[in-house]
Parts: structure tokens; C-alpha cells; sequence
């Protein structure tokens, strides 16, 4: 890359040309989210993917939002910045075991986090992200049975939730794993004004501490809502970029990782760069692609989710 580019000038010229759109998670780095014409969580992510009129989507994300963007637009050219960019808790979820698990429950409806591969959904009744999950279970009769994968976290907060029995597929994020109990026990106890705010993804015991648990937007929606002018941050970094921005004066402070870790970064996530970024929308790669016999099985667990997110 010629050195005396200006990035960010140069990726709005070739967004322009190309009719291209960049979305982006809230969990990439500022400059990527700076330049995005849409940030979001997961289901804003979708919802905006599927309504889109440009011709190319360029995902700033990780590999599963970028498929589902596809599986909603597949006549549409969607590209990650970086192939790599995958997910822990994707990973924790491969179709063929959870394709004998379900053998196992014939008569359970199959409600996935849509933190997962194409060909898992394509395994689903229903796709959910953190901000519908509940209402998706809560919209389905009482003696439903039913299977929820992969993140048994989100799973235990919505069976809380909605006191219903979910059976549940053992998997996790790394990065909502790794918070530290004690660590935040004394950093509110310095902060006795901040309010806690998790993500879902967090596990059981950091849960039951916070003054307000949701998604990415629901975190920021939060924070700007509040009159609270302090917040300890139990999710990705990323999204304290937003609600800096959003909340001029307040302050945020990142819930602290164990000692295994030193930051809540998702180092799937940041593998997107402003740089990559630039290469891929110049030269149109790296494309996800996702085979149609999948597009077509995965299309209706997520747009029955849409429909009831509507
Ligand atoms: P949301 O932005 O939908 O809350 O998802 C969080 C996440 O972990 C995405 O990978
Ligand atoms: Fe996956 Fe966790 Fe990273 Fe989200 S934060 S992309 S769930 S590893």
C-alpha cells in the first residue's frame, strides 16, 4: 500500500464506485468502525444485510456474520477483510456432532445463536441472537421442547429468563470466558458508583453481578439511557469506542480478564484492519461464499428470526 494514501479517503472513493456498503460489529477496532456505514450488533448486522441495495457487502466482522449476510443476499458479492477472522464459539459447535445430538431429541425444535457456521444453521428451526433470544423462546408454546446451541451461556440466561427447561450444547466464547470474578468484585468496590454491564456470552456467576445484561446495542443503549456517569464493561472492547463516543464524559472501564489474558480483545475480531479493509474492497477479495443447498436450508431458521424480531 502506497504509504501516502489516505485510507480513509480512499475507501470511501472505491465504496462509492462500486456501490459498495461496509457494515461493522462493534467489537472492530475505531478506525474500522469510524468508516462503517452501519455499525451494529448481530441482529441489526442481518437486518441491515438483508435490506441493503448495494451490490457488494463488505463485512467487518467475523466469517459466520459475513455468511449469514450472504445466505440473506446471495445474488450479492460479500467480502470479509480477513478469511481467518473466524469465532471460538463457532468453532466449539462442528455440524457433524451436533447433527448426532440432535438425533437424540427428535422431538425438540432446534434454536441456534447465530455465532454459528452456515451449515449449522442449515441444522435449525430458528436462529436467535442476544437481543431476541429470549423473545424467540418466549414466542413458542409452553410445552415446546427444545434444543439451544451453541453458547451455554446465553442458553442458562435465557432458560433464567423464560423458566424454561433448554437443552443446552456445551460451548463457549473465549473472550466472555476469561472475566475475572474477583477482579471485578474489587474494582466495583473502588467504583461504587459505576454500574456493571455484561454481555450474555458471560458466564452464570458475572451475570448475577450486573445492573444490566444484553447485546452490544443493548449494552450502548444502555449507557446512553442511564444517568450513571460510570460503567464497568463485561464484553469486547470494541464497543467502549461507541459509547465514548456516544456518552462524551462518561466513563468506561473494561471489565478486567484473568491473568491468562491481559485485554477483552476478540483476537478474531481484530484481525481486521483498516488496511485489509482497503485491500478488499479494491480488489474484491476475499469473497465468502456459501453452497446453495446450504443458502436454502440456513435462509429460514434466519428469516423466521426476523420475522419475529420484526
Ligand atoms: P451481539 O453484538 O449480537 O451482542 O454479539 C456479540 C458477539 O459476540 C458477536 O460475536
Ligand atoms: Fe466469537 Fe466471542 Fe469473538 Fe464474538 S467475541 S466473534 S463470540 S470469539
Amino acid at each position: 500500500i502506497d504509504p501516502a494514501l489516505d485510507l480513509f479517503d480512499e475507501i470511501e472513493r472505491l465504496k462509492r464506485e462500486k456501490n459498495a456498503v461496509i457494515l461493522a460489529h462493534y467489537y472492530q477496532e475505531p478506525d474500522i468502525q469510524d468508516i462503517a456505514d452501519y455499525i451494529g450488533d448481530s441482529l441489526g448486522l442481518s437486518q441491515q444485510a438483508a435490506k441493503t441495495d448495494a451490490q457488494i457487502i463488505v463485512f467487518a466482522g467475523v466469517h459466520f456474520m459475513a455468511e449469514t449476510a450472504k445466505i440473506l443476499s446471495p445474488e450479492k458479492k460479500v467480502l470479509l477483510p480477513d478469511l481467518k477472522a473466524g469465532c471460538s464459539l463457532s468453532d466449539s459447535c462442528p455440524p457433524h456432532l451436533f447433527s448426532k445430538f440432535k438425533e437424540n431429541y427428535p422431538d425438540h425444535l432446534v434454536i441456534t445463536y447465530v455465532n454459528c457456521s452456515a451449515e449449522l444453521k442449515a441444522l435449525s428451526d430458528i436462529v436467535c441472537t442476544s437481543s431476541n433470544a429470549v423473545q424467540i423462546v418466549d414466542s413458542l408454546p409452553k410445552d415446546q421442547k427444545i434444543i439451544f446451541g451453541p453458547d451455554k451461556n446465553l442458553g442458562r440466561y435465557v432458560q433464567k429468563k423464560t423458566g424454561r427447561d433448554l437443552v443446552m450444547w456445551n460451548g463457549a466464547c473465549m473472550v466472555h470466558e476469561i472475566f475475572s470474578l474477583q477482579r471485578i468484585v474489587r474494582l466495583k468496590e473502588r467504583h461504587p458508583q459505576a454500574k456493571f454491564i455484561a454481555h450474555p456470552e458471560c458466564e452464570e456467576a458475572i451475570l448475577q453481578m450486573a445492573d444490566y445484561a444484553g447485546s452490544t446495542t443493548g449494552l450502548l443503549n444502555y449507557t446512553m439511557k442511564s444517568d450513571a456517569q460510570e460503567f464497568i464493561v463485561a464484553t469486547e472492547s470494541g464497543i467502549i469506542h461507541q459509547m465514548e463516543k456516544e456518552n462524551p464524559g462518561k466513563v468506561f472501564i473494561p471489565a478486567p480478564p484473568n491473568n491468562t489474558c491481559a485485554c477483552n480483545d476478540c483476537p478474531h475480531m481484530k484481525r481486521n484492519t483498516l488496511e485489509k479493509l482497503y485491500l478488499c474492497i479494491k480488489n474484491e477479495l476475499p469473497e465468502v461464499t456459501v453452497p446453495m443447498d446450504i443458502v436454502e436450508k440456513a435462509r429460514k431458521p434466519i428469516e423466521r428470526m426476523l420475522e419475529i424480531s420484526a
